[in-house]
């Protein structure tokens, strides 16, 4: 059986032909397993979900090395895998490399290396800068691996099967470094370096080409409605608010059909399409499936799939927030259930890149200034709904202030031999600090227990909903009221041989080391190391650093407080090194000032 079907869109001219057709009904052939995909994405899960958390970063394309944009969404995803480790979860993390498609095709020649070795030696970069950075993923995926490429032949084939993908020819613009089909409205006129008139994409400013090309197309257009069943039902898929808007307002538009071959005389560096040999199977499509490749698809992949939260720059959002999703409800599979997306780092204003010259280099930035201190910049300044300049300078001023004045300092007067001298974790004397006031502590003392107690839930809520700009702000402000209720009571000024005020230094940094024993717990997920040094200093066990351990300063509630009396751990090193003003070359950094640790 051969029927025609004539579409006309707006903006690229598409003439597509349904040349083959199994009994072929687009609204009732999808209507039942969208339904069952819409109710699956909802918050009805079983409980066995329910301590299981599947993350995931875009993979990285392999065209060029790796920049301090990549390493963000990167640290981004890694910050919540171990915050979910600590609330006891079982979690799984992906990341990995995106190594098929023209862009790669071309730069693989332009190197004069055969493809695979290329894409080897880029991908071991990606994945030497994220072991360097602690970046600690579970699954490292290569779109070039042989299991990948089977999951992507079997969702293609499910794609057909249900009649969603159909051969037609496509006329249109296309751009090769973002791998996208534009609609006209979507292109711009602009001059190209030598002054000749050239089109480019509206959105990310780089060049298109017209192409008019046989190909497969999917009917990404019969998905419109269900796409905007399932971001009203879900107003929290896609994170922050202004893109689930985005997302909304893209739908109001053309949503024509969607290209997802290539002619394999133009594309040969991809997985060709089941059974036609002459095409290519559309780098995003192959792409995006990484995901259920990596959830153990298309064979046992519901315990992962079901869970699944991707993390995206702004600019791949469309990518994963309509197209991925339609090929999901054609594949009958659950949508994701959520979409965190970050915008970008710019240098001098602009977006990083390239051609530009403006890259910053993560691996070496991560060396100068530490891996924990770019973990703890990136995810200190960047904002997930604003883009953010780098430079260096900030670095310095932030880590300084923060991690080795702000952090060190209080970890150092506090475990500092001249007020410590026996080395412990001092006894908290309830007559000194009674939770009813009076004794020698001072009004605002109670309100910086106050504020540490709230810390926890605060800073739950902003990991949580990917602020976690929020969470560092809240925490600091917490580390600056600790410091200061030290220097207000200016232990070093108490006379050790009387008793009454032996019993209040104690108590004095009995609660100094409770409030770092509450940073050090909050800020594993940010600062690893830095944590780990942190809490081992204060002789807290690595199984006592659970989300659940927290339990600020019990001896306040008349509570018993397992750590009173405790050795402080050895390493009285410290905690985060100065940074000099800078001098990237020289990469010389100082020891902290140890003033006020008496
Ligand atoms: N290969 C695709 C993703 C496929 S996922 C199925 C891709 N790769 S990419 O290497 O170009 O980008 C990967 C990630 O890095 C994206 O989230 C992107 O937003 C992010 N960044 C790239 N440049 C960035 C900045 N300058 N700043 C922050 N993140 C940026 O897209």
């Amino acid at each position: 059986m051969k029927t025609s079907l004539l579409f006309v869109s707006t903006g690229c001219k598409a003439v597509r032909t349904l040349t083959k057709s199994p009994v072929f009904s687009p609204v009732t052939a999808l209507s039942r397993h969208q339904r069952i995909a819409v109710w699956r994405s909802s918050s009805t899960r079983s409980c066995e979900d329910d301590k299981s958390y599947y993350v995931t970063t875009p993979i990285f394309y392999v065209n060029a090395s790796p920049h301090l944009g990549h390493l963000y969404s990167a640290v981004i995803a890694d910050c919540v895998h171990r915050y979910k480790l600590l609330q006891g979860f079982n979690s799984k993390f992906a990341t990995g490399t995106d190594e098929h498609g023209l862009k790669i095709q071309q730069a693989a020649e332009a190197s004069g290396k055969n493809p695979l070795t290329f894409c080897t030696d880029v991908s071991e970069r990606y994945k030497h800068l994220f072991d360097s950075c602690d970046i600690s993923y579970t699954d490292y995926i290569r779109t070039t691996e042989q299991r990948h490429r089977a999951a992507v032949t079997h969702f293609w084939s499910v794609l057909a099967d249900k009649g969603l993908i159909y051969k037609g020819s496509y006329e249109g613009w296309y751009s090769t470094q973002d791998e996208s089909f534009l609609t006209e409205s979507q292109v711009a006129d602009a001059l190209d370096s030598s002054g000749r008139e050239i089109k480019v994409s509206l959105e990310s400013g780089h060049k298109v080409e017209w192409m008019t090309e046989e190909n497969y197309m999917f009917r990404l257009s019969a998905f419109r409605s269900q796409l905007l069943q399932w971001l009203r039902g879900n107003p929290r898929a896609i994170q922050p608010e202004r893109f689930h808007y985005a997302v909304l307002q893209w739908l109001q538009e053309d949503l024509p059909d969607l290209s997802v071959s290539r002619q394999r005389s133009r594309l040969q560096w991809g997985v060709p399409v089941p059974a036609d040999a002459e095409q290519t199977i559309y780098v995003w499509l192959d792409a995006l499936v990484n995901y259920l490749t990596v959830a153990g698809y298309p064979d046992d992949h519901n315990k992962w799939w079901n869970t699944a939260h991707h993390i995206v720059g702004k600019d791949i959002l469309k990518f994963h927030a309509i197209y991925w999703p339609a090929f999901l409800l054609g594949a009958g599979l659950p949508l994701p259930r959520t979409i965190y997306v970050h915008s970008h780092w710019t240098v001098g204003g602009k977006k990083m890149s390239k051609s530009l010259g403006n890259v910053v280099d993560p691996l070496e930035r991560s060396q100068t200034f530490t891996t924990d201190g770019m973990r703890y910049f990136l995810l200190r300044q960047g904002v997930p709904d604003s883009d953010c300049d780098y430079t260096d300078d900030k670095v310095i001023k932030l880590l300084n202030a923060e991690l080795a004045d702000s952090l060190g300092g209080l970890l150092n007067r506090c475990t500092a031999p001249a007020l410590n001298p026996a080395q412990v974790y001092p006894s908290f004397c309830p007559r000194c600090f009674p939770s009813e006031g009076g004794g020698r502590a001072a009004v605002e003392d109670h309100h910086m227990l106050e504020a540490v107690s709230s810390l926890q839930a605060a800073v739950e809520q902003h990991y949580e909903s990917m602020n976690v700009y929020k969470a560092l702000e809240a925490v600091a402000a917490c580390v600056r009221k600790t410091n200061g209720f030290v220097q207000r009571h200016a232990p070093w000024k108490l006379d050790g041989r009387d008793g009454e005020d032996q019993r209040w230094l104690d108590t004095i940094i009995h609660v100094s080391l409770e409030c770092l024993r509450i940073y050090g717990t909050l800020l594993q997920p940010i600062v690893p190391q830095i944590s780990n040094k942190l809490l081992s200093r204060l002789g807290v066990r690595p199984d006592e650093r659970r989300w659940a351990d927290v339990n600020f300063l019990p001896r306040y509630r008349g509570m018993d407080c397992p750590f009173e009396g405790r050795a402080l751990g050895p390493d009285c090193g410290v905690l985060f090194s100065r940074l000099e003003s800078l001098n990237l070359d020289k990469r010389k950094t100082k020891t902290t000032k140890t003033r006020n640790s008496k």
